[in-house]
């Protein structure tokens, strides 16, 4: 039998996490009681910084799991252009989920069947001015939709409010697909806005600074299960 799925996610952001000790924080914020883990991929091409990649993820791998030893699922999120190659070694590197912005693949469709060929879940992420019409022709081949709530690129920047709309379209989409996909929401989430990402549709919340910005991780986990509940 398996547990049953939890209604919300709430998938810390390690970009803004301590660099010189990863796995230990990985280890720490699931601790906390976080249930996946967001991992931001920049390329410094198709946005102004440069993170991390494949080795890291999979030097991560053995660490994302509860205190219980449940793996929980590694959440990669891929802005960088071109997408197919990298996207195979996150594969390979052992994520779960693999999202990519439409506008930095030729070919969305094909990316996509590539991710799943790998037995990996997929996603499409939205930038904050650009529209949901791809997912037109893509809704039925997807696992996870992100709407962004910042512009890509780094951490601790203010929500954008009109991601609020996005969401609920989002939702919309999926509901009319029929289909069981995530819906995240990446940028500016904190324990006093959460409520209302939620309630615009949201089921998986990214949350960087706002977790890791802290000493106490738990205590901010707890306010947010706390406001979506
Ligand atoms: C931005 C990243 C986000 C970022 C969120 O490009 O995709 O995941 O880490 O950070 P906060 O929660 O600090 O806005
Ligand atoms: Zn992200």
């Amino acid at each position: 039998m398996t547990s049953p799925r939890p209604k919300f996610n709430i998938a810390p952001s390690i970009l803004s996490a301590d660099f010189a000790r990863l796995g230990d924080e990985v280890k720490n914020v699931l601790a906390a009681g976080a249930d996946w883990i967001h991992f931001d991929v920049m390329d410094n091409h198709y946005v102004p910084n440069l993170t991390f990649g494949p080795m890291i993820c999979q030097a991560l791998k053995p660490h994302a799991k509860t205190p219980a030893g449940v793996a929980v699922p590694i959440d990669v999120h891929l802005m960088v252009s071109p997408v197919d190659a990298l996207a195979a070694s996150f594969a390979e590197a052992g994520a779960d989920y693999i999202s990519f912005h439409p506008d930095a693949s030729a070919h969305v469709h094909r990316s996509i069947q590539a991710i799943k060929s790998q037995g990996v879940k997929a996603g499409l992420v939205f930038n904050p001015a650009e529209s949901l019409d791809v997912l037109a022709w893509t809704i039925d081949e997807i696992d996870l939709i992100l709407i962004m709530s910042v512009n890509p690129g780094f951490g601790g920047q203010s929500f954008i409010d009109s991601a609020l709309r996005k969401v609920e379209l989002a939702r919309q989409w999926i509901a009319r697909s029929g289909k069981d996909i995530r819906l995240e929401v990446d940028g500016g989430i904190k324990p006093d806005n959460i409520r209302q990402v939620a309630d615009a549709g949201a089921d998986t919340f990214v949350a960087g600074s706002a977790i890791f910005g802290k000493p106490d991780y738990k205590a901010v986990v707890d306010q947010m299960r706390l406001a979506l509940a």
